[in-house]
Order: C-alpha cells, then sequence, then structure tokens
C-alpha cells in the first residue's frame, strides 16, 4: 500500500511509478531530511501534539537511521518513490507504530525545500573552501614565480610584458567575486521553509523559529505559497556555480596553450596529463580540458533551471522535483573541477625563460616607450607616431626589440618627427640610452605602477595584501 494510497484503486502502472520516482537522486538528501526530521519531531512536542515519550522514541529511531546512512548500510526501495517516502518507512520499521505521527503537520513540499536548503547551504560551505583552496594554489605558484614575465595580450596579440604574478591574481581576483556571491546567496538560502505545510501553511500552532534556530537556519519563510515553490535560491547558486566554471574554463584555457611546446611557458605534471593511445609523444593536459568542457553543463543547468521555473504557477508543482539532478550534478562538477585545478596550479612547473623570451616578442615595450618620450614634454599622439615608426623600422630592419635599436634609429626617429619637442630631444645627450632603458621589459613593468598595475612593486603589494587575507594553506 502507497503512503498516499488510501483514495486509490490497485497498484500503479509500472511506466508510471519508473517516470516519476526521484529516490536515485534525492537519496543525497537523507542526512539533511533526517536532521529536518528530528528538528520536526521535537516541534511537534513542544507543541503539544506528541508526549516527551514519543518525541524520544521518534528522535532515537531517527539517530539510528542517521548511523545507518551515513555508514551507507540503508538499502533504498524504488518502489517507495523517494528519499522521504523512504526513510518514513524505514523509521516506522524500527520504532512502530509511532512512526505515522512523524508526518503530522509536514508536507513532502515543505519537507523537500528544507532538505535541499539544508544541501545548498553545505554545499556552500564546501565550495567556498574549495574556491579558497584554489586561489591559495594561485597565491603559492605567484609567490613562487614573482619574477616570471608574461606576454601580456590583446586581440590574442603580444600586447605588453606582464609579471605571471599579476596575471595569477587576476584570477583570484574572480574567485573572490565567486566566494562574495556564494555566500550572498546563503544569506537567502538560509531560511526554513518547515510549517508551511503542503501549502497553506501547517494545520497546527507549530513555533517555526525554534525548529529553523534548531537547524541552524537564521529565520523562517515568511509565505507559505512561496516557502514550498520557491527555487530562487537553486537559480542563484547555479549562476555563481556557472560563473565560477566559466572562470575556471578561462584558466584551463590559458594552461592549455602555454603548455603547448610551442609556447612552452609551463609544464603541467605527469600527475595532470594523460598520454594518446596510439600516439607515444602525446602529454594531454586533460583535467584543463575537461574542466572547460564540463563548463558547459554547469551553464545548461542554470539555464534547465530558470527555463523549469518559468511558467509554474504557485504553488508546489511536480515539476520542481527536478531541481536537483542537474543542481546537484553541476555542484559536484564545480567542486570536483576546483579541486582538480588546484592540484594542477599546486604542481605547475614554469619556464620562466621561455615566458620571458616570448614577451620580448612583438615589440611589447613600445607603449613604455612613448610614455617615456611623454614624460619628456612629447604629446602622447605625436609618441604614438614615432614609437611607431620606430617599430616598423624594427620590424623591417629584422631587429627582434626596440631596445636593440642603435642609437641612430632613435635620434632619426625623433628628428623626422612633426613636434617641436621631439625634434629638440633628438639631439639630447645620451637621450638614445634613456629611451633604450625606457624599452626594455623591466622598463615597461616599472612604469605600471598605479593601483591595480604590474609596476613590481605593486604586484608585491597586491600579493601580500592577498596572502595576509587568505592565510596559508
Ligand atoms: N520528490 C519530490 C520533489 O523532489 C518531493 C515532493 C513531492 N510532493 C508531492 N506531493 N508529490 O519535489
Amino acid at each position: 500500500m502507497r503512503m498516499w494510497g488510501g483514495r486509490f484503486d490497485g497498484a500503479p502502472d509500472a511506466r508510471m511509478a519508473d517516470f516519476t520516482r526521484s529516490i536515485e537522486v534525492d537519496a543525497a538528501l537523507a542526512l539533511d531530511d533526517i536532521a529536518g526530521s528530528i528538528a520536526h519531531v521535537r516541534g511537534l512536542g513542544r507543541a503539544g501534539l506528541l508526549t516527551d515519550d514519543e518525541v524520544a522514541t521518534l528522535e532515537r529511531g531517527l539517530v539510528s537511521l542517521r548511523a545507518d546512512v551515513e555508514a551507507g548500510a540503508v538499502a533504498w526501495d524504488p518502489a517507495l518513490e523517494d528519499v522521504h517516502l523512504n526513510l518514513e518507512t524505514m523509521l516506522t520499521e524500527r520504532v512502530g507504530v509511532v512512526g505515522g505521527k512523524l508526518h503530522t503537520g509536514r508536507s513532502r513540499n515543505d519537507q523537500v525545500a528544507t532538505d535541499l536548503r539544508l544541501w545548498t547551504r553545505r554545499a556552500i560551505d564546501r565550495l567556498d573552501a574549495n574556491l579558497l583552496a584554489l586561489e591559495r594554489a594561485l597565491v603559492d605558484l605567484a609567490e613562487r614565480e614573482g619574477d616570471a614575465v608574461l606576454p601580456g595580450t590583446t586581440h590574442i596579440q603580444p600586447a605588453q610584458p606582464v609579471l605571471l604574478a599579476h596575471h595569477l591574481l587576476a584570477y583570484v581576483e574572480m574567485l573572490e567575486r565567486d566566494r562574495g556571491r556564494l555566500a550572498d546567496a546563503r544569506r537567502r538560502v538560509n531560511v526554513s521553509p518547515l510549517g508551511a505545510g503542503a501549502l497553506a501553511g501547517a494545520g497546527y500552532p507549530l513555533d517555526r523559529d525554534t525548529t529553523a534556530a534548531e537547524l541552524g537556519f537564521d529565520g523562517v519563510t515568511r509565505n507559505s505559497l512561496d516557502a514550498v515553490s520557491d527555487r530562487d535560491f537553486v537559480v542563484e547558486v547555479l549562476a555563481a556555480a556557472a560563473l565560477a566554471m566559466v572562470h575556471l574554463s578561462r584558466l584551463a584555457e590559458e594552461v592549455t596553450w602555454w603548455s603547448n611546446p610551442r609556447f612552452g611557458f609551463v609544464r603541467v605534471a605527469d600527475a595532470f596529463s594523460t598520454g594518446s593511445s596510439m600516439m607515444p609523444n602525446k602529454k594531454n593536459p586533460d583535467p584543463a580540458e575537461l574542466v572547460r568542457g564540463r563548463s558547459a553543463g554547469v551553464i545548461g543547468a542554470l539555464t534547465a533551471m530558470l527555463t523549469l521555473l518559468k511558467g509554474l504557477p504557485l504553488a508546489y508543482q511536480r515539476d520542481l522535483q527536478e531541481d536537483k539532478p542537474a543542481f546537484l550534478a553541476a555542484v559536484a562538477t564545480l567542486d570536483a573541477s576546483l579541486a582538480v585545478m588546484a592540484g594542477l596550479v599546486e604542481t605547475l612547473v614554469v619556464d620562466a625563460d621561455r615566458m620571458r623570451a616570448a614577451a620580448e616578442e612583438g615589440y611589447t615595450t613600445a607603449t613604455a616607450l612613448a610614455d617615456e618620450l611623454v614624460r619628456r614634454g612629447v604629446p602622447f599622439r605625436a609618441a604614438h607616431h614615432i614609437v611607431g615608426g620606430l617599430v616598423g623600422g624594427a620590424e623591417a630592419e629584422g631587429i627582434p626589440t626596440l631596445a636593440a635599436l642603435p642609437d641612430e634609429a632613435f635620434r632619426a626617429a625623433l628628428d623626422g618627427s612633426d613636434d617641436e619637442t621631439a625634434r629638440g630631444l633628438a639631439h639630447q645627450r645620451g637621450i638614445a640610452a634613456t629611451l633604450r632603458s625606457a624599452a626594455t621589459i623591466e622598463g615597461s613593468l616599472a612604469g605600471a605602477d598605479v593601483i591595480g598595475g604590474t609596476a613590481p612593486g605593486r604586484v608585491a603589494a597586491q600579493l601580500a595584501e592577498v596572502r595576509a587575507r587568505l592565510g596559508a594553506g
């Protein structure tokens, strides 16, 4: 006999039962379901709906059930539809008829909303710890390779040199915002729907506040219809998770390029690489590729959840059962992606020489050279033109960097300018040496001396600030 079977004749069709059950997915909520039931039983006792003995019996049964769930010793019965009916049935087998009093003043609708909020709260706390661990791995690497210089790009073309530490700290900024979004969502997750009943509110004078407090909630939902049908909190966490996956995917994309021998900026450790079944030479950064690939599923989960909600009238509709498969999988994906990226970053070997050689390519110090002319009174537009001419000349002559240009090239470029100040500089003693020094990698880095810039002093200060804030691993 089904728990809800009083008005039904005969057994459900197997196709219907197979189609509607959710135990395969919602078994993941078992511990949250038991925690909610223990708090609910106590609330029923406080409301005078259960005797002290009944409360004690039910609580003992739930605690023993919890031990078995934790030990992985319960066998879920697919015929019992979902985790709620499975647990209630098992409890009744343990404690006898008093088990039939557990569901007083409660519906699976407020129950599952409570379970999912408890589950989500735990998930957020775990994700936060994993985000923090990856940030620390990035900070460790930035500290280890503090002087390494990358060819910063725009349009994927060589742009300006930047410190590798600066580049890595950019990801720390993204991940910090991810943590902030999850922390913000957690405030709205952490309210108790218990007492909302099926939709209208429980039919007994339950002290919702005390039950909520026992479960560690910050408060109670204020509208019973909203309580059982709101999944905003799932959308919010999925949005934060999707964005975090996008951040990881960008980092993963960079690692795949950087580890290509043509770049040779980094070597991914063997422990975080795989080989090819056919090509003996291959070493592939698969975890990075899979993080990039799995971001698609998390983005899809966000879209699925929004689409699930958009046509639903109040209050609970069975569609809402579909909140769990994609959400739980998305959180698991983010969890695992954070862990594997932390390992990959921890074991990444940087080839600072290769990075620096690449940073020299493409006349990346041209902007710094123009800035130096501006410091000497040349209008920026004229300086841009002069340096553009130097770049064109160097390229034509096969001279690889601006710092390698002969004195004569600097003097001729200044002399040929429309700008009077520039022409005056052409005859100044030591001007070529001054400009050459500004056009080195070090000169270029040092010039970006603003808050948030890549000047070594700024990056060191930022690194120290982040380290102090995040602490060591
Ligand atoms: N398995 C359901 C879910 O996850 C639980 C609530 C079902 N309520 C109902 N009256 N069928 O949403």
